[in-house]
């Protein structure tokens, strides 16, 4: 392969439907401030994912922090997942919350029977910060069920799950609110952006306070933060949501080569629950031990080809966490050791999963 192939590359909307929307914005001279392009968006992502009460921001990381806000979390204790990239932790850790990290299960998400030990076991956990991790659902019903019962506000991030659906709606759907990124490496993106989902009017609302400094002209009603998207990056969403359901389709099948070209080599998956329709954003796999990974990580680059070891560290063993956090979660902790993410967008040639495999397979005999 000529081009080094990267785990991921970003998707880019024709030109002339970018550039059209580029000049509405400078006719109107308005470039920020819940401009019309990014109410456009707001409807637009609204009626695609049939939810109704979103709110475009300017990445996913603040679209949490103000989720984690506005559920009433801020300074409090909240379980949540060590399997998943850092900004989960971060979003929760600037709110100044204090993380219960609860392991996982095989479908490497927040393990909901380990979830209600914990909270039989601490009464002073507030909430729940949950992740679909690679946009495969977690097991909603488990999570939904129990924090119901303990009257807990169920916090999704759905960072990477834009496009995922189960039992027929959105995953964005899921939870008292629930967040997605628009970065730049997602199936859908904004270059850099988020949104933060709710299921009321009145929580639109404070969330959209929020989202500008929490005051309306002179009026200060709430702790504020910005967090809005500008009207350049909600033209990209603009012009890139059309091609998203083709892009999802792609990577299906991209799935489909990967699936058949690895079929018979010693890898492992994360179950996938059922009754959910999965992105394909991601093609994560679990090698046998850890020296296996760093050995088919060497084979892959010398093939050209740089998969990333998302999501390497278990974020329970980060340095830099006060030391009563640090408690172990053995499972999250050896997929965190031995997991690989393959390339995967659309555009992946067929050759570059082929000779990725090829890579993998040497590696794996290697052993
Ligand atoms: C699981 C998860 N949470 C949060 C984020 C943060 O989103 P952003 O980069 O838009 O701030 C990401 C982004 O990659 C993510 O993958």
């Amino acid at each position: 392969m000529n081009q080094p192939v990267l785990v991921t590359k970003a998707r880019l909307p024709r030109r002339e439907d970018f550039y059209s929307l580029c000049d509405t914005i400078f006719d109107a001279a308005w470039l920020t401030n819940n401009g019309p392009c990014v109410r456009q968006l707001e409807q637009a992502l609204s009626a695609y994912l049939g939810t109704p009460h979103l709110l475009a921001c300017n990445n996913g990381t603040t679209a949490l922090m103000l989720a984690l806000h506005c559920a009433g979390l801020a300074g409090k204790k909240v379980a949540i997942t060590p399997f998943t990239y850092v900004a989960t932790l971060s979003a929760l850790l600037w709110l100044g919350c204090t993380p219960v990290f609860i392991d996982i299960d095989p479908d490497l998400c927040l393990s909901p029977w380990l979830l209600r030990r914990e909270l039989d076991a601490d009464s002073d956990i507030a909430g729940v910060l949950a992740v679909h991790i690679y946009g495969m659902a977690c097991d909603t019903e488990a999570l939904g069920a129990l924090c119901c019962e303990r009257g807990l506000p169920l916090i999704y991030d759905a960072a990477q799950a834009f496009g995922s659906r189960k039992n027929g709606k959105s995953l964005l759907d899921y939870g008292d609110y629930s967040i997605c990124s628009f970065h730049a490496t997602k199936i859908f993106h904004t270059v850099e952006g988020g949104c933060v989902i709710t299921h009321g009017e009145e929580e639109l609302r404070e969330l959209s306070l929020a989202r500008a400094f929490g005051h309306v002209g002179d009026e200060h009603f709430t702790l504020g933060i910005n967090a809005k998207l500008s009207e350049l990056h909600a033209a990209m969403g603009l012009s890139l949501l059309p091609g998203t359901d083709a892009e999802i389709e792609k990577c299906r099948r991209l799935h489909t080569a990967y699936d058949d070209a690895l079929n018979g080599l010693n890898l492992a998956y994360p179950s996938r629950v059922s009754g959910q329709e999965w992105n394909f954003a991601y093609y994560p796999v679990l090698l046998p031990d850890a020296q296996c990974r760093e050995r088919a990580l060497t084979a892959l680059n010398i093939a050209g080809i740089y998969p990333r070891r998302y999501f390497t560290p278990a974020l329970n063993t980060l340095p830099y966490l006060e030391k009563a956090c640090r408690r172990p979660c053995p499972v999250a902790e050896d997929a965190a050791s031995r997991v690989l993410c393959l390339p995967m967008y659309g555009e992946l040639k067929e050759d570059a999963v082929t000779a990725a495999a090829k890579a993998l397979a040497e590696a794996l005999r290697g052993r």
